[in-house]
């Protein structure tokens, strides 16, 4: 049976259904609110409303758990390679052989971007932020790709969601070469997905390109940490774009744009920024207090989570695989060690208790792209090449949908109230 609420106002009393997902917190139905009551309900930033229900990733954020379709996210990364996770984020499942082959072939069709898509490279500044570009080239696939344009058709949005996924790679490379002054990459359809966006990232043509098999498995171990985490920032927009029924490359554009800030995507490039400007151990003291100053805009980037009040599962492996890439690559990196220890410093200070801020996937990202030779203005590219399986995974998840509708919030509005036009 239903459990319901009653909400009682100016002595008139309504039910609310108490809706159950299969795991964490119910959620009041609100969707007859404002019909029998007249109110709205108000949740700026969204901190107690569920904007959908969803089958795809679960976080408890109490208990520090992140599941990919009922899969703990430590289990995926010990067993299954970035398409494979991509896979079973989109159809629902780990895919069998058979399954693997082809989704692999799939993609593999679709790395190369429409030759004409490369001169739009060309109009950017060589000094433009990679996610600039990438907001704007992927925007463009939508005049490149009209035969999967029809978000009715679902033929269509697998051609399309099978193109984002495969192309990205290629895009995130090409937008780094450019800023390099280095030819445009192709892909090499015989390598996996890491190895084929590394080798696009680093190959020059004079040269034999050596994949490092080290550099692959974190980078593909990246890949999947990032590839999905429920309604966030991004793919909310990305959400948010598609009610309206836009076609998927330029929802995806958004969930870019989104993804593009310091408090989202752009964390772990603020992070490595951050443990440069603190430079020295004696010197963390000084950025914890002003990260309590509350007259000081300065945060300790890379702690705290909307949603994980515990450790984040992500941040657990990603600290894990930081320290096994740069012993295994013979790196000493004295960014690591100020990083270690502002964590310890931080996990010990009341305020960071009290407000249970912990470190997030971002905390450590940046460290290990740095050692595997990746500027901090491609890190939040890498993390949209990754999330564009998540994005595509929930927009598919919406417009198939029944319950969708466009997404249109209401305001309180706190205004002028209406008054007569006078000229100063
Ligand atoms: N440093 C210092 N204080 C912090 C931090 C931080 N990193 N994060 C939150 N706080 C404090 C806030 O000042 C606030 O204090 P108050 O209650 O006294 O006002 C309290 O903790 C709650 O913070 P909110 O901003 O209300 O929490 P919210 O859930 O809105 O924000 C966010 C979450 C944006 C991630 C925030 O913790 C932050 O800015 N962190 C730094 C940026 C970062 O690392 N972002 C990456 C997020 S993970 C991702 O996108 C992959």
């Amino acid at each position: 049976m239903t459990r319901k609420a009653i909400l009682t106002i100016d002595g008139k009393s309504i039910e609310l259904p108490i809706l159950q997902g299969t795991c964490g917190p119910e959620a009041l139905d609100m969707r007859g609110l404002y019909q029998e009551t007249g109110l709205f309900s108000y949740d700026p930033g969204f901190t107690s409303t569920a904007s959908c229900s969803s089958n795809i990733t679960y976080i408890d954020g109490d208990a520090g758990i992140l599941l990919y379709r009922g899969y703990p996210i430590e289990q995926i990364v010990e067993n299954c390679n970035f398409l494979e996770a991509a896979f079973l984020l989109i159809y629902g499942d780990i895919p069998n052989y058979a399954q693997k082959q082809d989704f692999e072939k799939m993609i593999n069709q679709h790395t190369m971007v429409h030759e004409q898509l490369r001169s739009f490279f060309h109009g950017f500044r060589r000094d433009a932020h990679p996610m600039a570009i990438m907001v704007g080239i992927v925007g463009a696939l939508s005049a490149f790709y009209h035969d999967s344009l029809d978000i009715d058709d679902t033929s269509q949005r697998e051609i399309a969601t099978h193109r984002l996924i495969a192309k990205m790679p290629t895009i995130a490379a090409m937008a780094f070469n450019y800023s390099k002054g280095r030819p445009l990459p192709y892909p090499q359809n015989d390598l996996t997905y890491a190895q084929n966006f590394l080798k696009m990232m680093f190959s020059v043509p004079t040269e034999q390109y050596q994949i490092n098999p080290i550099i692959t498995k974190a980078i593909d171990r990246i890949f999947i940490l990032h590839a999905d985490h429920e309604q966030n920032a991004s793919t909310s927009t990305v959400r948010l774009a598609g009610s309206s029924k836009a076609n998927p490359f330029a929802c995806i554009a958004s969930g870019i744009a989104a993804l593009w800030g310091p408090a989202h995507g752009g964390a772990n490039e603020a992070v490595l920024a951050m443990l440069k400007t603190i430079g020295t151990k004696d010197k963390i003291p000084e950025f914890i207090e002003k990260a309590k100053n509350k007259n000081d805009p300065f945060r300790l980037m890379g702690f705290g989570h909307r949603v994980y009040k515990n450790y984040d599962p992500r941040a657990r492996i990603m600290r894990q695989s930081c320290h096994e890439v740069l012993e295994q690559l013979g790196i000493h990196d004295p960014i690591l060690e100020i990083a270690i220890e502002l964590e310890r410093i931080a996990l010990e200070d009341p305020y960071f208790i009290e407000k249970k801020l912990y470190p997030n996937v971002d905390f450590y990202s940046g460290i290990i792209f740095s050692a595997l030779g990746i500027p901090p203005s491609m890190f939040t590219v890498i993390f949209s090449v990754a999330r564009t399986v998540g994005w595509v995974a929930q927009w598919n998840e919406m417009m198939a949908d029944p319950a969708q509708k466009i997404g249109r919030p209401r305001q309180l509005y706190v205004g002028n109230p209406e008054r007569k036009f006078q000229k100063p």
